[in-house]
């Protein structure tokens, strides 16, 4: 049984303030939410103040991304030791925007997925593939390169520790979702090309997110998917309210 995980990646968002208000509105909105995996990715900046404000609640706290080294020279960046210590729990690693802007690959998401799991981050694991490339009919070859070159060299063990979010490039930020039905077949086509990779069992106990343009009269379409695990939510995740009917789908 794959346990659901409801996610929102605040992006650039939320001042240190802003987000200590938000997880006070959301904490009584989830507390009897037992069903899923509730995690908020806030700024670095706001991170150690989120992981204090949840104690005692049932939300857990994410960093956006990662450097792959322990330390050294790499100015502005800031490493996997670093955000366990704040007491965060996950990673986001290889977002669309971190592989279109500040040049994220595949072989640095491996680094860094390898960096996350030495000190115990679970690596939250974005892929997905761009409109021209859906179009042109590559999705499921993009979709398999980012996954063999991204999950390059891990053991079975190391990679039962991973969540997969399916992000279509097209239905980020766009409103444009992808349906339901569009999504489930990128699942299971994730869930099949890892089982080539890993052993089938694995593949079906791993957690597959799906992301892009999700909100609260979506979620509950995309859910009802058995291939969907989850979601992993920017624009909608940044209102308690609506995150908190996220997480309540
Ligand atoms: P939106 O939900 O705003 O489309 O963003 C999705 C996303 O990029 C989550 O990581």
């Amino acid at each position: 049984m794959r346990r659901p995980v409801i996610a929102g990646n605040w992006k650039m968002f939320k001042t240190v303030e802003e987000s200590e208000a938000f997880i006070d509105a959301l904490a009584p909105l989830v507390e009897d939410s037992t069903h899923c995996d509730i995690v908020v990715a806030p700024p670095f900046t706001a991170l150690s103040a989120v992981v204090k404000r949840i104690q005692g609640t049932r939300i857990l706290a994410s960093a956006q991304n990662c450097h792959w080294e322990k330390e050294g020279a790499f100015t502005g960046e800031v490493s996997c030791e670093m955000i366990a210590e704040t007491g965060a729990r996950y990673v986001i690693i290889g977002h669309s925007e971190r592989r279109q802007y500040f040049g994220e690959t595949n072989d640095t998401v491996n680094r860094k997925i390898g960096a996350a799991l030495r000190v115990d981050l679970t690596p939250l694991v974005c892929i997905g593939e761009s409109l021209s490339e859906r179009e042109q009919g590559q999705t499921e070859r993009v979709l398999e390169t980012q996954l063999r070159e991204g999950l390059a060299a891990l053991t079975d063990l190391q990679f039962s520790h991973i969540i997969i979010a399916y992000e279509p490039v097209w239905a980020i930020g766009t409103g444009r979702t992808a349906t339901p039905q569009i999504a489930a077949e990128a699942h299971r086509f994730i869930r099949g090309t890892l089982a080539t990779f890993f052993s089938a069992s694995l593949a079906s106990e791993t957690r597959i997110l799906y992301g892009g343009s999700v909100k609260p009269d979506n979620i509950k379409g995309l859910m009802a998917q058995p291939e969907i695990d989850g979601a992993l939510v920017g624009g909608a995740s940044l209102k308690a309210d609506s995150f908190a009917s996220l997480v309540n789908f």
